[in-house]
């Protein structure tokens, strides 16, 4: 089996720097290797930069109208940068967009080559383009969210104005999604009955009542406690995958794990998913054998301690093992 890694050194989505570091980190902590011993090929093109200078909102300087949206990455182009200004409580929208709109390209090209794409974060906001990418490949692939939050603010609900909170509401479609620049390339592509949550235990009143408008399935915390995690990853499937004959996208945001477990994460909310049970999901999903394509966001090697971002980094590139079939026996 081949999988293709896309790093995205994004922290866009979100107000903290550091997160942007993780793919790197990943990737220098010996990711690579550990896969290729699982028996996988590995393909990984290490560009740190390419996310950095992305042209947004390109407008040109004088005499030549703006080229189209999609306009190729020549650099003898006269563009200027417009400051990327909040569109409604949005914070820098078409940064995101533009960022997630070649996530969605590159997740999709490797997934059509039969591979998996195994996205590295960045921010949680890059599902946006790592779920599009997918379904643009297996239009009925399920979503497994692991997540301490649900990710399902609209540009409407969003409190924070963090489009990392927002990556659910896009692809789902919900209400004030259909916005530009979004929606020049990002059309729904996921049906509520398709994604289930799992580690949820942080979710702004908004998002419970999206939630529950929707019907959409949550194992939050209290369900783990009750269940334990192995029925609970049981009922998840049963929901969206009843079968276990779909295509299966893995978002999974460390910091559903606790804090103990994953420190270095912008977001950190007690309570969370032990060592164990985070892992139990990786490796009951690899088990199925209908992972199709998987994300691992939100590691951020600036917060904290050497210590604590070691932990998360080690946490980072096993939960990726895990999810790629490294078992215990
Ligand atoms: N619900 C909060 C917000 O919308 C927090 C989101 C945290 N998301 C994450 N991917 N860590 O801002
Ligand atoms: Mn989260
Ligand atoms: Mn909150
Ligand atoms: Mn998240």
């Amino acid at each position: 089996p081949t999988v293709g890694i896309v790093g995205c050194p994004f922290s866009g989505g979100q107000g903290r720097t550091g997160v942007d570091l993780a793919p790197n980190k990943l990737i220098s902590a010996g990711l690579v290797d550990q896969l290729t011993s699982l028996g996988w090929e590995v393909h990984y093109n290490s560009q740190e930069q390419k996310y950095i200078d992305i042209p947004f909102n390109p407008i040109s300087t004088s005499s030549s109208s703006s080229s189209s949206s999609s306009s190729s990455a020549s650099s003898e182009v006269k563009i200027q940068k417009l400051p990327d200004e909040d569109i409604g409580k949005m914070k820098k929208p078409r940064l995101v967009s533009a960022v997630n709109e070649k996530v969605s390209k590159e997740v999709e090209e490797i997934a059509k080559k039969g591979w998996l794409p195994l996205t590295l974060g960045g921010d949680h906001s890059l599902a946006m383009g790592t779920v599009s990418g997918t379904k643009a490949k297996y239009p009925d692939a399920c979503l497994i969210w692991v997540d301490a939050h649900a990710d399902i603010n609209t540009p409407l609900s969003t409190d924070s104005g963090n489009l990392h909170g927002c990556p659910v509401s896009f692809l789902l479609g919900l209400e004030g999604t259909d916005v530009a620049p979004f929606n020049e390339w990002l059309k729904p592509c996921l049906k509520p009955e398709e994604i289930v949550y799992i580690g949820l235990r942080d979710i702004d009143g908004p998002e419970k009542a999206i939630l529950k408008k929707h019907g959409i399935k949550a194992f939050s915390m209290h369900h783990v406690d009750k269940y334990g995690i192995g029925k609970v990853v049981e009922m998840a499937l049963d929901h969206v995958n009843p079968d276990r004959s779909k295509p299966i996208h893995l978002s999974y945001d460390v910091d559903a794990l606790d804090p103990i477990v994953a420190p270095s994460t912008g977001t950190p909310v007690r309570g969370g998913l032990s060592f164990r049970e985070g892992h139990y999901i990786t490796e009951a999903l690899a088990e199925t054998g209908c992972l199709v394509s998987v994300d691992i966001m939100e590691v951020n090697p600036s917060l904290l301690d050497p210590n604590s971002v070691e932990k998360t980094v080690a946490a980072g590139c096993s939960l990726a093992r895990a999810s790629l079939g490294e078992t215990l026996l």
